[in-house]
C-alpha cells in the first residue's frame, strides 16, 4: 500500500481496513515524520512508526529501511499500550537509527536556508538518513552489540553543529529501549512466505515526497515508490504482489514545494476544517489543491499500481464545484506527461476538466453517478482500477468496487 500523492492520502485506514487476510504489516521507508490515523468508533488513533496493521493485532515489522527513532517508537508502544493495545514488534538490527543529534541537525539544517526551507517535519529523519550515507552511525546490532566507537560520529557532529551531543547516555537509553525487538525482517518475511502466509508492506510518505522522483528538492529523504518494499525490506523484488495506490479524491501538501493544482480562498479553508488537513506529526495545515491527474498517472507508472484506493470523497462533496487537472501548460505548450515538465513544475498552469460535483452526495450502498465520472476519468486517465471507495473516517465508510 503507498501514496500517491504527497503523503497523507490516507494509507492508515486502507492498511488497517484490508490488512485482515495477513499475517504481518511491514514498514520498509520513512521514519516518525510519518503519521498514520486510525479512526475507530469514537476513538482515533495515531501514530509514527508503528505500523497500522497494530489495530488488527497483526505481527508487525519494521525493515531496514526505516529510520528509526528508539525513544519516539518506546513512547508509540506505551501510548498504545494504556490503550490496549499489545504490539507483536520486531525492529530490523540495520535500520537507520536517529537520535536527538540528528534532530538538532534538521532543525539546524533547515534554520540555514533563510526563506527557503524545506519545510521539514525537524523529526531528524534526513539528517539521519544522510549520516547513515556517511557511514557514520550505528545501527540497532551496534548498540546492542556496546562495541560502537561513537568518536568519528560524535566530532562531524561537533563540526556541524559547534555542539557535542550525549550520543553514550544515548545509545545506553536506546539498547534498553530495543532490548528484545531487534531481528532480521528480511527473515522473518520470508518465512512468512515459505509457509504460504502474506505480509502487507505500508509505505510512507507518497510518490511526489520520493527522493529521487519527486518535487525534487522539496521531498522526503528516502525512498517512497512501491519499488523499494523489495530493498528496504531485504525481500526479493519477485516476491513483491499487488501494488495498491491511494489517492485522494483532492490534493494535499504539507510542506513546502511546487503544487500545481493549489487554490486558497474559502473553499481551501472548507475543505481544510471538514477534512481535518493538519498534519498528524506537526499539526501543520496542509495546503489545498484540485486532484492532479497529470501527477497522478506519473505516480501509477512508477509504482506499477494496477488498483487504486479513492479516499475522502464525503469531502470532496463538500464542494459545489469540480475540477480535475488533466494537463500542464507553461509558455512552451501543453502536455499531459508530468515529465515533460520535471525542472519547471513550480511554474506550470494546471488545465482543468470540470465534473458535475459531488455536492449532497450520499455514499451508502451505491456509488453516486457524479462519484461515477470522476471513477471513469481517473481510471482512463491513469490505467488503473479504482478498487476501493472512502467515505468516511470508519472502517464501515468503504466501499468496494
Ligand atoms: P522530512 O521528511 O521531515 O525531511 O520532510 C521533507 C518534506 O516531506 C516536508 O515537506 C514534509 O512536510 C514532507 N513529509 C514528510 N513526511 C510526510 C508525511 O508522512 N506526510 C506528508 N508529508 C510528509
Ligand atoms: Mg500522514
Amino acid at each position: 500500500v503507498v501514496g500517491l500523492q504527497w503523503g497523507d492520502e490516507g494509507k492508515g485506514k486502507v492498511v488497517d481496513y484490508t490488512s485482515g487476510s495477513f499475517d504481518a504489516v511491514a514498514r520498509f521507508n520513512g521514519g516518525s515524520n510519518a503519521g498514520h490515523t486510525i479512526v475507530l468508533g469514537r476513538r482515533t488513533y495515531r501514530f509514527h512508526l508503528i505500523p497500522s496493521g497494530i489495530i488488527k493485532g497483526k505481527k508487525l515489522l519494521v525493515g531496514a529501511g526505516v529510520a528509526l527513532d528508539p525513544v519516539i517508537l518506546s513512547q508509540e508502544l506505551r501510548l498504545l499500550g494504556r490503550q490496549g493495545f499489545r504490539a507483536d514488534l520486531m525492529v530490523d538490527g540495520r535500520c537507520t537509527l536517529v537520535s536527538p543529534a540528528e534532530k538538532e541537525m534538521d532543525g539546524f539544517l533547515e534554520g540555514l536556508k533563510e526563506g527557503v526551507a524545506l519545510g521539514t517535519t525537524k523529526m531528524g529523519v534526513g539528517p539521519a538518513y544522510a549520516i547513515r550515507a556517511l557511514r557514520l552511525s550505528p545501527r540497532p546490532v551496534d548498540l546492542l552489540s556496546g562495541r560502537f566507537d561513537f568518536s568519528r560520529l560524535r566530532r562531524v557532529h561537533r563540526q556541524l553543529t559547534r555542539r557535542a551531543p550525549d550520543l553514550e547516555g544515548w545509545a545506553r537509553l536506546s539498547r534498553r529501549l530495543l532490548r528484545g525487538r531487534v531481528g532480521d525482517t528480511s527473515a522473518a518475511v520470508s518465512e512468512i512466505n515459505e509457509r504460504g502466509g502474506s505480509v502487507l508492506f505500508e509505505g510512507a510518505q507518497g510518490t511526489m515526497l520520493d527522493l529521487q522522483f519527486g518535487t525534487y528538492p522539496f521531498v522526503t529523504s528516502s525512498p517512497s515508490v512501491a519499488s523499494y518494499a523489495s530493498a528496504g525490506l531485504g525481500v526479493p523484488a519477485r516476491d513483491v504482489g499487488d501494488v495498491l495506490g491511494v489517492v485522494k479524491a483532492y490534493t494535499t501538501r504539507v510542506g513546502a514545494g511546487p503544487f500545481p493544482t493549489e487554490f486558497t480562498g474559502p473553499l481551501e479553508r472548507k475543505l481544510r476544517e471538514e477534512g481535518r488537513e493538519y498534519g498528524a506529526t506537526t499539526g501543520r495545515p496542509r495546503r489545498i489543491g484540485w486532484l492532479d491527474l497529470v501527477a497522478l498517472r506519473y505516480a501509477v507508472r512508477l509504482n506499477g499500481a494496477r488498483q487504486l484506493a479513492l479516499m475522502k470523497l464525503d469531502i470532496l462533496a463538500r464542494s459545489k464545484e469540480l475540477n480535475v487537472c488533466v494537463a500542464y501548460k507553461d509558455g512552451h505548450g501543453q502536455s499531459s506527461n508530468y515529465y515533460d515538465f520535471i525542472g519547471n513544475v513550480d511554474r506550470v498552469k494546471p488545465v482543468y476538466e470540470k465534473l458535475p460535483s459531488l455536492y449532497g452526495a450520499e455514499f451508502g450502498g451505491r456509488v453516486p453517478t457524479a462519484a461515477a465520472r470522476l471513477i471513469e476519468l481517473i481510471e482512463s486517465e491513469t490505467g488503473a482500477r479504482v478498487k476501493l471507495l472512502s467515505y468516511g473516517d470508519e472502517r464501515s465508510r468503504t466501499l468496494e468496487l
